[in-house]
């Protein structure tokens, strides 16, 4: 039974972009200073040029979390769809294709073992071709389609949050077994946190987003096609494609 939306209220993004906020203001401060010193990430245990690119995946992800949560925020879609076209573009060449390439990199070269490497990998390829498969779909005004494939983009890209969380879960759940199930070995333990958390952190999230988009169905539009997989005239589609 697939239950109607309901109705969009400007407020509704308030909890999103606040949580949004609150991730870069503690993220991304240790990284303005190009202090390798301040990384979370243990630079030195990596190849030359990494610290760089961290730095720059952290920049692009940054921008990417952010005009995220302006992407989805119902009232700006339709109250300003210039402004979301805007933000959009900004959210896809300034946001998720650079931190996402710049994460397929330095997502191989993790330290934190080949749990989270594989992890990694396979969200950055992920996160890219949902990204680009939206973008695309935008383009050429198919627009439910658009909707889809954007929702999914913007999921993996709010999992970096799910991500922390269950590593504040992980944490506190084995830490205490460090001796037992680990027979002290820390390093293997970090390594089990990290890759629970990287595999959890964006694999629920994204089926949670498949179940919800099959049982939602979009608001009616006042606007004839707005959400409908409405494809223009061939001139139209062909000079956007
Ligand atoms: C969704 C695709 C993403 C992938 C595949 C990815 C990948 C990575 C990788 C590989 C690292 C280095 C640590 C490690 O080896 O695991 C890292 C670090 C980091 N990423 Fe991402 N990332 C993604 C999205 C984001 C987003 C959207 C943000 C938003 C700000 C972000 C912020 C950070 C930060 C702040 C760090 C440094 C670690 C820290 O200080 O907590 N990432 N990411």
């Amino acid at each position: 039974m697939r239950t109607p939306y309901a109705q969009p209220r400007p407020w509704v993004i308030a909890p999103f972009l606040l949580v949004a906020i609150a991730f870069v203001a503690f993220s991304l401060p240790p990284y303005l200073t190009f202090d390798p010193s301040r990384s979370r990430v243990p630079v030195g245990a990596a190849v030359r040029g990494y610290y760089p690119l961290l730095v720059a995946h952290v920049i692009f992800g940054s921008i990417a979390l952010l005009t995220a949560c302006l992407q989805i925020w119902p009232w700006l879609r339709t109250r300003f769809p210039d402004v979301h076209r805007r933000t959009g573009r900004v959210y896809v060449f300034a946001g998720v294709l650079p931190a996402g390439a710049i994460g397929l990199i330095i997502g191989a070269l993790t330290p934190f073992g080949p749990v989270l490497r594989a992890s990694n990998v396979v969200l950055a390829i992920v996160w890219l071709t949902v990204t680009i498969t939206g973008y695309r779909a935008g383009r050429q005004y198919r627009l439910a389609d658009h909707r889809r494939w954007m929702i999914r983009s913007v999921v993996l890209t709010l999992s970096i949050i799910t991500n922390r969380m269950w590593a504040v879960v992980w944490v506190i759940t084995l830490v205490p077994q460090l001796q037992t199930t680990f027979g002290g070995n820390e390093a293997l333990m970090i390594q089990s946190i990290a890759g629970l958390s990287g595999w959890l952190g964006w694999v629920l999230p994204l089926l949670v987003a498949e179940w919800w988009l099959d049982t939602r169905r979009p608001p009616e539009s006042p606007v004839a096609g707005r959400v409908s997989n409405r494809v223009p005239g061939p001139a139209a589609a062909g000079s956007r494609a």
